[in-house]
């Protein structure tokens, strides 16, 4: 049975979990460690579900909400599920789960990315409901380091 839940403590499983899951998102993510894990999961923006199969961790996803000037902003990042897990409406259950969330704490629209090599991913977005917008994404590589 598929349950979700919204992580708050960068336990043992969860790291270990986060280990297991991110290698599967980006071959280039560098391995959370706890300190790093309680950051995301502590940080006031941010809401990180994680959906569990009979208990096994199987799938993350972190709801971005924030506010600016022309009202609350939602984005779905890092959406991942284990590959033994797919094709079983994790990743859907997630999605649907955070545009719950994103509706009851004010946002009117929830944006995401995804590169189009990401097939399966691209399908799953569109079918749920995910429109392509006419706007172009851009962004700036910063060389320096932040001190
Ligand atoms: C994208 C991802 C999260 C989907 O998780 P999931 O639990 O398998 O999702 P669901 O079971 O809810 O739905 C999967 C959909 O992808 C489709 N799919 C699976 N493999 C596919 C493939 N190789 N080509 C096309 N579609 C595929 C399934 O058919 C299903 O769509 P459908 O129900 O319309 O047929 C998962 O594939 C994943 O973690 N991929 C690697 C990381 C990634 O790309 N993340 C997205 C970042 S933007």
């Amino acid at each position: 049975m598929i349950e979700l839940h919204i992580a708050t403590e960068p336990t043992d499983e969860l790291v270990a979990a986060f280990r297991r899951l991110l290698p599967q998102l980006s071959s280039s993510a560098a391995p959370l460690d706890r300190d790093a894990l309680a950051k995301i999961l502590g940080s006031p923006t941010n809401i990180v579900l994680i959906a569990r199969d009979d208990g096994i961790v199987v799938g993350t996803l972190t709801l971005v909400l924030y506010l600016v000037p022309t009202g609350v902003r939602a984005r779905i990042e890092d959406v991942v599920v284990d590959a033994s897990a797919r094709g079983r409406g994790v990743g859907e259950a997630m999605i649907r789960e955070a545009l719950r969330l994103a509706a009851t704490r004010g946002a009117k629209t929830v944006d995401l990315t995804s590169n189009s090599t990401r097939v399966a991913a691209n399908q799953l977005y569109q079918r749920i409901g995910f429109e392509p917008r006419e706007t172009h994404a851009y962004r700036y590589v910063l060389k320096n380091k932040a001190k």
